[in-house]
């Protein structure tokens, strides 16, 4: 059954007044549509989980630090919720950009520390967007529960921080990463690759497994990094923004995984940035 599209916050709460007054559990999927196996098992999640389940679907301007990146996002809303129609999802949330950011809109909600290292340094302002965003998203449609891949782990852990740092009473799930059959992470943004760059890109998953094994095996990480990054970009990668291992908790950064890590990367194939992370 297609699930009725919401696009004003003041529907959006109409809906949700009853749920809360049963006082059912709201599962909430924030997406920015072109979904994919990935947020379908993160739909998949929340409906095991929950009550009731709202999608949202909202191409965040605040979140692009890049214009280019933010004209060039897939948008693909009537397949969208084609998609979603054999979830039976209560409501996907599609606000439009001034509903979400009306005039004279002032606030930004910005995390410390966690947005330090890494996408926060590479994408200057990208986490202060998700984090209002996020928090609006929460608010609006009262969720008791939030469902986030872990694909963008930086990202789980400044939600998770931010809704506990301000008592959003929101539980904050994390998701196994999807990948595709040869290893490539579910993105909206693999959408974008030329056939060719679709071809290469597993190979940044297979770089990250082999220092893996690397490391578990007693190599050094700097030099397993070192060789990884020349192989890339000998394949037909360009830059690597990064490539490092850092805890899971803190993202704090790790020369040997002396307590629970993960490898993060992020690297631009043909104009494409693709980021991935995995357990070490
Ligand atoms: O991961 C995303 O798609 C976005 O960052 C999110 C969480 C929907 C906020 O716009």
């Amino acid at each position: 059954m297609t699930a009725p599209i919401v696009r004003r916050v003041s529907e959006l709460r109409a809906l949700t007044r009853e749920w809360v007054m049963a006082g059912e559990r709201i599962g909430v999927v924030p997406t920015m549509g072109a979904l994919h196996d990935g947020h379908l098992s993160l739909v998949a999640a929340a409906k095991k989980t929950c009550d009731r389940v709202i999608v949202t679907i909202f191409v965040n301007p605040k979140q692009f630090n890049n214009p280019e990146d933010l004209k060039t996002y897939p948008r693909t809303e009537e397949e969208d919720a084609r998609k979603l129609a054999r979830f039976d999802v209560d409501a996907i949330f599609v606000p439009e950009g001034d509903e979400m950011y009306p005039e004279g809109f002032s606030t930004t909600v910005s995390v410390a520390g966690l947005t330090d290292v890494m996408d926060g340094v590479h994408r200057p302002g990208h986490f202060d967007g998700v984090a209002t965003v996020v928090a609006k998203l929460f608010l609006q449609t009262s969720a008791t529960d939030a469902f986030f891949g872990e694909k963008d782990f930086q990202q789980l852990q400044v939600v998770r921080r931010m809704a506990r740092d301000l008592d959003m009473g929101v539980t904050v799930h994390g998701c196994p990463t999807i990948r595709e059959i040869d290893g490539l992470a579910m993105s909206s943004r693999n959408l974008l690759l030329s056939d060719r760059a679709r071809t290469l890109a597993p190979r940044l998953f297979e770089e990250m497994e082999g220092i893996v094994e690397g490391v578990r095996g007693g190599g050094a990480f700097g030099d397993l990094r070192e060789t990884a990054i020349a192989r890339l970009q000998k394949s037909g990668f360009g830059e690597v923004d990064y490539l490092e291992m850092r805890a899971n908790d803190d993202l704090g950064l790790l020369a040997a995984p002396d307590r629970p890590a993960r490898l993060f990367a992020a690297a631009w194939l043909a104009g494409v940035r693709l980021i991935d992370n995995i357990a070490v």
